[in-house]
């Protein structure tokens, strides 16, 4: 179940910035939007033919990791900012739910010499982020930027921490200035009194309104370390949102009519006392915003509503009498009390409710009037759910060169990137040009290693760590992981074990490490006494996977990671194994669709079974992933390792599971045809070589070696029942495991 909430948003001259929050499962992640406005040639009923409704044209989605309850514009004066375009728009700062604030720094080139019509499609906006202010210990629900007169711009913040912060923002630094508890409770929003020139939070940066949910509207003077001017307690309700009228006389505040929600399954972690009930109904955190059009016309209000719908009201629109206001107006459980309220009439509207229509799964909004690039309309995003260890898996075409995505992951000022001299030559310098795009990350070296299973060991991992400790990471470096499963499991253990543990994000270019290795958190390296037998339970960031990468893979390669999809199909997800037998030509033809829905649906089955049983623990739900690996175990070892690919001895493994299971008479002979028939399809051995030299003993050897010996009874994932069930067992008949690799000999 997903809930998507418009949380706040801001207008910059034609810019519009839209901040959002998504619950996905138990876990909110945001996105920060930025809308193009311009007048639109068509014309609805809605509004006269006279004056033109804007469109909104959608210019940039930057994903974040945690929700982003407010936002707003700040920055210091344009003729402070000496050498900046006049279109240079100030920064953006975000408000986090972790209690952090990023600012980001807009980038916005405009096509020269075009029509109006073409201008937009000539433009580009990008957000880059400047810096992280991590002073807050909780949700940042407030956000706003002022101006001092003809000098620095100021940031106030405002959280669950009862805390109001201010902050000098000059062209590339924001600083400290003071804190002071302002609230006995959440601060709900932040307005700067007065406006100048247009520009939203000007008038001297001197005077601030605070609204909290102890229910009451503060002013106060920021310039004496908050002390208080005015104060309006009791508020009638919770005050959400402020916002100063236009002469900065009088000060709207907006509040939401008390929500009694039914009851229903228990709120979400971090959001106590707002929500109880089902998720979808939830409203919370800011479900109001009134924010002034910024820009010379003050052409625009913004409103966003709880039901996810954001107005952009047009003021030129609107006649003079409503521009005045006088009467409040009441819709949708908004209040909007006096002077300086806005009719909603002869409105320009942009709407995107439903809100789960609204954003697909991946972030996107899909809003009416905005078009939309194919790298970020198509991206998909899973997540796993292990508490604060929770990362996203984004999923499709063009991400590696996506400007952000990569970025916004990486901690710390110095990055390493390690792939090896195979993927290296392919894909390094898209990801290090990326990486030199942020200016908060310092351009580090990149580790070009030995490419091969062989070199998945402890004096390669000592390389890394050569390389690491010689350009200086320190504890809040980042490593990526780029490369198949044995970059993954080698820098993912690199990156658990250097100083203690420092973070590390996968950017998987196989399909068996996009299904299957970059996803769980498993790492490793070999010994010669046994694979994988020194490692680390150690969760990436997050997982960036660029369908793209897979254009290069060999053929051989791409067939082992369908072994693990098919997989997925067998233990637990039926209609992914029947699609698979509708669509597995599609995918052999690396359509880029249909790659996207089997790593999608793989990476799903693995982030559930990883949430349930990180560790793979007794009730063996972690273990029914080795389904056919104690038997391909087996082959890999009595073919001698390196003959086949690890996906082409889990096929074969599967198979002999899969046969046993029906000698059992736990599964019908059909679900054996059909999983041998899929397999071939793929290429896939389902049979030893000729002269394997592989008999019953042999077979016995490794597999009683196997790590899934327990008491000395070996546990096997066997199927049993209608397909999509397995179960994790030691209690069969030894003599048809027997029988069953006989048949394969
Ligand atoms: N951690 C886990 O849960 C887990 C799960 C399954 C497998 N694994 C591990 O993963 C490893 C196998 O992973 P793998 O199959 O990705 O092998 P791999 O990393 O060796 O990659 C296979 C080959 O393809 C090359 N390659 C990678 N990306 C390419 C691209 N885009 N274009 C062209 N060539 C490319 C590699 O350099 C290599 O030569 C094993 O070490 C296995 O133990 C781990
Ligand atoms: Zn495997």
């Amino acid at each position: 179940m997903q809930t998507v909430q418009i949380c706040d948003l801001c207008v910059y001259d034609d810019l519009v910035a839209v901040a959002s929050s998504r619950l996905e499962g138990k876990t909110w992640d945001g996105a920060l939007t930025l809308y193009l406005a311009t007048p639109s040639s068509t014309t609805t009923a809605d509004t006269p033919p006279s004056s033109p409704p804007l469109t909104l044209t959608r210019m940039h989605v930057q994903s974040t990791t945690y929700g982003i309850p407010a936002l707003a514009w700040c920055g210091a004066t344009q003729a402070a900012c000496n050498g900046s375009s006049p279109h240079e728009p100030p920064l953006l700062a975000a408000g986090q739910d972790n209690g952090d604030v990023v600012v980001y720094k807009v980038g916005r080139k405009k096509g020269e010499n075009l029509q109006n019509s073409d201008r937009e499609a000539e433009e580009t906006v990008t957000l880059v982020p400047l810096t992280t202010l991590t002073d807050h210990d909780d949700i940042v629900s407030a956000v706003a930027g002022g101006r001092e007169e003809g000098g620095d711009g100021k940031l106030a913040t405002g959280g669950w921490d009862c805390l109001v912060k201010i902050w000098r923002v000059g062209m590339d630094i924001v600083q400290p200035m003071s804190s002071w508890q302002a609230h006995r409770d959440h601060v709900t929003d932040l307005a700067w009194r007065g406006r100048e020139g247009g520009r939203e939070g000007g008038g001297g940066g001197r005077e601030l309104a605070s609204a909290g949910r102890d229910r009451s509207v503060k002013l106060w003077d920021t310039r004496m370390e908050g002390e208080s001017l005015r104060l309006v307690d009791a508020h009638p309700q919770i005050p959400l949102a402020l916002a100063w009228g236009g002469n900065a006389s009088s000060l709207p505040s907006s509040s939401s009519p008390p929500t009694t929600l039914p009851p229903g399954p228990s709120p979400p972690p971090g959001l106590d006392g707002v929500a109880e009930g089902p998720l979808e109904k939830l409203t919370l955190i800011s479900n109001l915003n009134l924010k002034w059009g910024a820009g010379e016309g003050e052409w625009a209000l913004c409103v966003g509503f709880d039901d996810g719908s954001v107005e952009v009201l047009d003021l030129r629109l609107l006649p003079p009498e409503a521009k005045r206001g006088g009467q409040g107006v009441r819709r949708r459980g908004v209040e909007r009390s006096n002077e300086a309220s806005i009719l909603p009439s002869q409105r320009t509207f942009l709407t995107c409710s439903p809100p789960s229509h609204a954003f697909s799964r991946g972030q996107v909004i899909m809003m009416a009037s905005s078009t939309s690039t194919s790298a970020v309309s198509t991206m998909e995003t899973v997540h796993v759910s292990l508490g604060d260890r929770s990362y996203p898996i984004y999923i499709g075409p063009g991400l590696l060169k996506q400007p952000n995505l990569l970025t916004q992951h990486v901690t710390g000022k110095r990055c390493m990137v390690v792939t090896n001299d195979r993927v290296g030559p392919l894909y390094l310098s898209t990801a290090e040009h990326i990486l030199a795009q942020s200016p908060s990350i310092q351009p580090g070296d990149s580790l070009v290693l030995p490419d091969g299973e062989a070199y998945k060991d402890m004096p390669t991992l000592n390389l890394i760590m050569d390389a690491a400790l010689s350009t200086k990471l320190d504890r809040k470096s980042t490593l990526v992981a780029l490369g198949g499963g044995v970059i993954g499991d080698m820098v993912g253990f690199a990156a658990a074990i250097y100083q203690r543990g420092i973070n590390f994000i996968q950017v998987p270019t196989t399909l068996m490490a996009m299904v299957d290795s970059a996803v769980g958190g498993k790492t490793a390296v070999n010994h010669k006494l046994g694979k994988n037998m020194i490692g680390a339970f150690y969760q990436p960031q997050c997982v960036i996977i660029d369908t793209d990468t897979l254009s290069t893979l060999p053929d051989r390669e791409l067939a082992s990671g369908i072994a693990e999809i098919v997989k997925y199909g067998l233990i637990r997800d039926p209609e992914l194994f029947c699609w698979l037998e509708d669509n597995m030509e599609k995918l052999l033809a690396r359509e880029p669709t249909a790659l996207g829905h089997a790593i999608k649906r793989s990476c799903e089955n693995k982030a559930e079974i990883v949430a349930l049983d990180e560790r793979e623990g007794e009730a063996g739900i972690r273990a029914t992933l080795n389904l056919g690996h104690t038997f391909g175990h087996a082959v890999e070892t009595g073919l001698g390792y390196g003959k086949w690919l690890h996906g082409e001895a889990v096929s074969l493994g599967m198979v002999m599971a899969v046969d046993m299971s029906v000698r059992l008479g736990w599964v019908d002979r059909e679900v054996y045809s059909r999983t041998v028939g899929l397999l071939q399809r793929a290429g896939l051995p389902v049979a030893l070589p000729e002269e394997s030299g592989m008999d019953l003993e042999k077979f016995e050897a490794t597999m009683s070696l196997d790590k899934k010996v327990s008491d000395g009874v070996l546990r096997l994932i066997l199927l049993k029942g209608a397909l999509g069930q397995c179960v994790f067992t030691s209690a069969y008949d030894v003599e048809v495991l027997r029988e069953t690799i006989r048949a394969y000999c």
